[in-house]
Formats: C-alpha cells, sequence, structure tokens
C-alpha cells in the first residue's frame, strides 16, 4: 500500500464473553442508540454489521453484529482478520467464568486488543472492583493496576455508560492509528449471505481497502457479482461504502459465504477466469483428498 494514500478508518469491533452476560443485549442496546441519533427514518435493517456513530465527536465505531466465538474464529480460520477490538462482556455479578477466560485466550492469540465491558452495574450484587480483580488473576491488566487495558462499567439493559464505552473504543482505535487505502480495487469479507425472495441472492459485506460501487465485479470464494445495488446498515442506498463500511451487496450470481474473502477484479472475463482455477483447484484437492483415504 501506498502509504501517502491511506486515511483514517473506523474500528471494527467483535463483543465476546460468557454464556448470558450480555453480548446480545449490548449489540442491541448499541444498534437503538444508532438508530434514534440517525436522521434517517428508514427501517432497521438487520445486517450483520452496523456502524455507531457519537455525535459529539463524530467517532465511528462499527460493530460486528455477531457476538461470540463462533464468528470470530471462522474469520480467523478463512484468514479474514475483521476484527480490530475485542469488546469483553463480563457480568458484574458473575464475574470471570469459563468463556471470559476463553475469548481472553483467543482475542490474544490473534492479537487484538481488549476493552472490557463490565455489564449488568444496574444489580444489586454487581461488584466491579472484584470483577477487575479477577481479571487481572487472567492477565487483564487494566488501567486502575497500572496496565494498559481499559473497563467501563455499563447496564446494555439500561443503556448507560454506553456513550464511555464507545469513547474507550476510539481512543483505543486513534491509539492503533487505523488506516486504509481508499483508491484502488476494492477488498472486503462477506459477513452474512443470504436469498432474499423479494431481492434475490444479497451479502453483508465489509469494505476493508478501496472503495465499492455499483457496477464492480467481485469475487468471492466460488461467487462472483456485479454489484446492482447497495444498502448501509439502515437501508438507505449507497452509491459508494469506503473502507470499514458494513454494507449489503445485491448482484450475486451464486452465494457467497459468511468468512470468505471478496476482491474486485477488472471484468467478468477475469471473474470467470478466477472462479475456473478456483473451482478447478477445489477439484484437486477433493480428488487428492479421495486417494489419501486408500
Ligand atoms: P448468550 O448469547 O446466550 O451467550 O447470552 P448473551 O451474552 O447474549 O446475554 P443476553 O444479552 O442474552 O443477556 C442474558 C440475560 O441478561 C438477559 O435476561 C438480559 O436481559 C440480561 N441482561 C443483559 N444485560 C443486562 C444488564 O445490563 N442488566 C441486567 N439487569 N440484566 C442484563
Ligand atoms: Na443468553
Ligand atoms: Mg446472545
Amino acid at each position: 500500500a501506498d502509504p501517502s494514500k491511506l486515511v483514517r478508518r473506523p474500528p471494527v469491533v467483535t463483543i465476546m464473553g460468557h454464556v448470558d452476560h450480555g453480548k446480545t443485549t449490548l449489540l442491541d442496546s448499541l444498534r437503538n442508540t444508532r438508530v434514534v441519533d440517525s436522521e434517517f427514518g428508514g427501517i432497521t435493517q438487520h445486517i450483520g454489521a452496523f456502524s455507531v456513530v457519537l455525535p459529539s465527536s463524530k467517532d465511528r465505531v462499527t460493530f460486528l453484529d455477531t457476538p461470540g466465538h463462533a464468528a470470530f474464529t471462522a474469520m480467523r480460520a478463512r484468514g479474514a482478520d475483521s476484527t480490530d477490538i475485542v469488546v469483553l462482556v463480563v457480568a458484574a455479578d458473575d464475574g470471570v467464568m469459563e468463556q471470559t477466560v476463553e475469548s481472553i485466550r483467543m482475542a490474544k492469540e490473534a492479537n487484538v486488543p481488549i476493552i472490557v465491558a463490565i455489564n449488568k452495574i444496574d444489580k444489586p450484587k454487581a461488584d466491579v472492583d472484584y470483577t477487575r480483580k479477577m481479571l487481572l488473576t487472567q492477565g487483564i491488566e487494566l488501567e486502575e493496576f497500572g496496565g494498559d487495558i481499559q473497563s467501563v462499567p455499563i447496564s446494555a439493559l439500561k443503556g448507560t455508560n454506553l456513550k464511555t464505552l464507545i469513547e474507550a473504543i476510539a481512543l483505543q482505535a486513534e491509539i492503533m492509528d487505523l488506516k486504509a487505502e481508499p483508491t484502488g480495487y476494492m477488498e472486503g469479507v462477506v459477513i452474512e449471505s443470504k436469498t432474499d425472495p423479494g431481492r434475490g441472492k444479497l451479502s453483508t459485506a465489509l469494505v476493508q481497502r478501496g472503495t465499492l460501487r455499483k457496477g464492480c465485479i467481485l469475487v468471492a470464494g466460488t461467487a462472483w457479482a456485479k454489484v446492482r445495488a447497495m444498502f448501509d446498515d439502515t437501508g438507505r442506498p449507497l452509491t459508494e461504502a469506503p473502507p470499514a463500511t458494513p454494507v449489503e451487496i445485491l448482484g450475486w450470481r451464486e452465494l457467497p459465504s459468511a468468512g470468505d474473502e471478496i476482491i474486485e477484479v477488472e471484468s467478468e472475463r477475469v471473474a470467470q477466469e478466477v472462479l475456473k482455477y478456483r473451482m478447478d483447484k477445489q477439484r484437486e484437492e477433493k480428488l487428492e483428498n479421495a486417494k489419501e483415504v486408500i
């Protein structure tokens, strides 16, 4: 990448944590915050990723709307390192549990920085200090103990301190100095994909570099598309989507798979060549595997 062409981009965040600690509730609250703040009155659709903008600072954060390990693992397994920051949700009335530890291990292995959301502080049994100490025993060195990991006490249910959480994420992103090239061929990753009875084959994607436009020719796995239309996470039609934008893409000829890398190519002919190459390779691999069994 040409460093002179790089521009700042929003962070992409995955939410992880133990069962019932409030991942889905947090995503819902963040999503609602966003909808209320948005000037666009469209119907919010579930597209697997969404952006939150703080009106005060204009800080933008993109959340992958599939909480948990599965999404994170699937993305990484396919080499699509789409997560910049993990928000680790820990319920303050429950503390560090098995999947909290598992999440910490995965984030550390992937070298993805963690921000802790200490959740359910509205509950009478919530103990924020004790939760922080438990985290320390798991190698989470919080600022409170002289480390550099931020933690924000929140109530996902009541919407308490969500703005502070987003500010913490924005601060972490600033430290990371996240950049992307908005020019050149687009690259991205498929977040979800499905066939809609009315609109046909569509996918949610995250643009990672370049800018996606109508008419772009895309290849993902063994699927290809000529982009017919694009929508943002509020259902608003888009003419272009820069890096870190979650976008719904219409125009797929086949359905790509979640986690597939998307690349823009120069023409339909090139797309067909790439597909043919990939399918030949798949066939060869199948054959090799079959031989191994014998
Ligand atoms: P899994 O997806 O099953 O792992 O759970 P989760 O982490 O997504 O938790 P979820 O958001 O489903 O919340 C579990 C329960 O905790 C629900 O009954 C929520 O209403 C409740 N809950 C979540 N956040 C809060 C909170 O801030 N305060 C209180 N009092 N309850 C909460
Ligand atoms: Na749950
Ligand atoms: Mg959930």
